[in-house]
């Protein structure tokens, strides 16, 4: 069973948490949100181990949060859960790539199809690093459930958890690195390739 046109549950749902969030470094983000687009394509739906953390980091959510994270744990196995790295490539710890995964609601490949915005659901298991990289494209994360230590820019290392916003401008480094918990994150990319293969180094 793939995602269906029925299931704007989900594309009301992220709509209404991006349009209705205070914070003022999503108000940026917000007219792509609005004029996301018109189409619809299925997607097939794909396992990773990490979307069965959605379960387990609702206990730590932001409350703000609770209502988003009940969707995606009703639809998570309806969702097409990817990587955007490969073992072979040596971009990332082999430890990220066996407990990371996210989910696109709103992007260029769908189901929600959109060339100004992409948004979707991010979770990395505990103890993982991933190393500081970046893209053309500006994104904000938009913690969920959870918590790790963020790097971004030269700012050096600061911890945040679950209701922080962290806002990344175009081209600039950012990584962040779980300790003991789990993190759930929704993300939002504009102004970009909304599918460029993250640079490091
Ligand atoms: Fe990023």
């Amino acid at each position: 069973m793939s995602v269906q046109i029925d299931d704007l549950e989900l594309l009301d749902a992220v709509r209404a948490f991006t349009l209705d969030h205070p914070h003022p470094e999503i108000e940026r983000f917000k007219a792509s949100m609005r004029d996301w687009g018109d189409t619809w394509q299925a997607v097939t739906p794909a396992h990773l181990p990490a979307a069965d953390i959605l379960g387990a980091g609702s206990a730590s959510a932001h409350t703000r949060a609770q209502a988003l994270l009940a969707v995606f744990k009703r639809h998570k196995n309806r969702l097409r859960w990817e990587q955007s790295y490969k073992q072979d490539e040596d971009l990332v710890p082999d430890e990220m790539l066996a407990g990371y995964g996210f989910a696109e609601i709103i992007g260029r490949q769908g189901p929600f199809v959109s060339e100004r915005i992409r948004a979707g659901i991010a979770i990395w298991g505990p103890h993982i690093v991933y190393p500081c990289h970046r893209h053309e494209a500006e994104e904000v994360y938009i913690l969920l459930a959870g918590s790790a230590e963020f790097t971004v820019g030269a700012s050096g290392e600061h911890k945040h958890g679950a209701g922080d916003v962290i806002y990344v401008e175009s081209n600039t480094a950012h990584g962040f690195r779980t300790t003991g918990n789990s993190l759930v994150v929704y993300y939002l990319w504009q102004a970009g390739d909304l599918r460029q293969q993250s640079k490091f180094g």
